[in-house]
């Protein structure tokens, strides 16, 4: 991983190789290429992930009805990444007769954060029951609690991270619009919800800024409009081989 890294981050350096990355690629390519190395130390030192398997995992974060899933799904297809919801991995855990079925199915329905071992093991799971080598992990962490929860378990940070940003106003209209039977989609639920996101995961957003792994992402406008922002992350990826 490291001799990989090295010889393209001055292949992203060199002079007489920039002209083949447009400038928001090339800039885009510092920065993944710093996280990249800056990861390092930690993937794969010990923790869930082994060193011949450390896969590529993107955080995706924002409010309920910033287009999360949308653009996840647009990122599979185009990038072939594995979307994991960590959402929807709780509502399937609902119905599977689990044990704590009933009590994810109460957070839920009132907007709070099921706890994070529970959510975690989820993940943990579905990552490794996949053979891909590259994850979206969508909804995730939505408080300091599992994000530390996630570095505990895994031993791991993510490699970037995705925020799609979006006026309440905008987020709240497409959440009771959309239709698509969920317990939460309801005007006093999307309240909590925007709170517990102001409150709990807004920090965790800073945190990762301040890591300079945060792409912010204007979340306004059609699907293919964000999606045309989304791209060029991924498409400098490319010249990582991921
Ligand atoms: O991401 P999504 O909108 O599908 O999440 C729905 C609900 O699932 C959240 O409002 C919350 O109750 C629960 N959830 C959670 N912890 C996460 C992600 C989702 O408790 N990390
Ligand atoms: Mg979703």
């Amino acid at each position: 991983m490291w001799r990989r890294v090295t010889s393209l981050s001055s292949f992203l350096t060199s002079p007489s190789r920039s002209f083949l990355l447009n400038p928001n690629q090339e800039a885009y390519g510092q920065r993944i290429c710093k996280s990249l190395c800056t990861d390092g130390g930690k993937s794969g030192s010990g923790g869930f992930f082994s060193r011949d398997h450390c896969p590529y995992i993107a955080f995706v974060l924002g409010g309920p009805g910033s287009g999360k899933g949308t653009q996840c799904t647009k990122i599979v297809e185009n990038f072939g990444f594995t979307h994991l919801s960590a959402g929807d991995l709780l509502r399937k855990e609902i119905t599977s007769d689990s044990k704590d079925g009933s009590m994810i199915f109460q957070m839920i329905k009132e907007g709070n954060i099921v706890p994070s071992e529970v959510t975690v093991k989820l993940l943990q799971k579905a990552i490794s029951l996949s053979e891909n080598n590259k994850f979206l992990i969508d909804g995730f962490p939505r408080t300091e609690e599992n994000r530390i929860s996630y570095e505990r378990i895994i031993g791991a940070e993510p490699n970037m991270v995705l925020f799609f940003h979006c006026p309440e106003e905008e987020m709240i209209k497409r959440v009771l619009n959309r239709n698509e039977g969920r317990i939460d989609d309801n005007e006093e639920t999307v309240k909590a919800r925007l709170n517990v996101f102001r409150g709990l995961s807004l920090p965790v957003v800073n945190y990762y800024a301040a890591k300079g792994k945060l792409h912010k992402i204007n979340g306004t406008g059609s699907e293919e409009e964000i999606f045309e922002r989304v791209k060029p992350i991924f498409a400098a990826l490319r010249y990582f081989g991921i």
